[in-house]
């Protein structure tokens, strides 16, 4: 299959699970075309299934990617797709945290109008070192009320990559089905 894969990134995590998708997809003898959706992505039309990935910030998605779904909203609904979230919500201990994530999701596909036949949550990272001090003093207050690391000398990942590849798998077994 020909697979197109677009993401939306301000750290560059989601970036590194665009790739990591990408070498999953490879691997399946797939071919694939990533993009930054901020670098004009080529139109889904020419592909046979897409995945559209974007982070959380203050509760919002990369407008960037907001915009690539927008404007290719006809093409997006004719093909299988994938929606894949990146937030740290989801890495949290409290449910309600879990259900604002998806919340989120839900009110951005209502919003853009895209049906993806799959969406899931993916836990990102929290990267202290690469915060200006603003941004690390916010992600220390939230972290903090969440019960997450205070230590800023470190970065840390919460990626389950093991659960983005069965995501990955069980979409194309999906596609191969239908
Ligand atoms: C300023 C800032 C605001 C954030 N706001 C949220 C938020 O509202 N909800 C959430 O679950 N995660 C939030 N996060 C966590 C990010 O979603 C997480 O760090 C993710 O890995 C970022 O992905 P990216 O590197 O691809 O941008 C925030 C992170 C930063 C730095």
């Amino acid at each position: 299959m020909n697979i197109l894969v677009v993401y939306g990134t301000t750290e560059g995590q989601t970036r590194k699970i665009a790739r990591f998708i990408e070498n999953i997809l490879t691997s399946g003898g797939n071919k694939v075309t990533i993009a930054d959706a901020c670098d004009e992505p080529p139109s889904p039309k020419d592909y046979d299934a897409v995945l559209i990935g974007a982070s959380i910030h203050m509760h919002n998605y990369q407008s960037s990617v907001k915009h690539y779904i927008t404007r290719h909203i006809t093409e997006l609904n004719k093909m299988p797709g994938a929606f894949f979230s990146v937030c740290l919500a989801v890495a949290s201990d409290l449910e309600d945290e879990h259900k604002e994530a998806r919340k989120i999701t839900h009110d951005f596909l209502e919003q853009t109008g895209w049906k993806p036949l799959m969406t899931t949550q993916i836990a990102g990272a929290l990267k202290y070192t690469q915060y200006d001090f603003f941004k690390r003093l916010i992600m220390k207050m939230i972290s903090k009320k969440e019960g997450r690391t205070t230590d800023t000398s470190k970065d840390y990942e919460y990626t389950d990559w093991d659960a983005v590849k069965k995501f990955i798998n069980e979409f194309t077994d999906k596609i191969a089905k239908t």
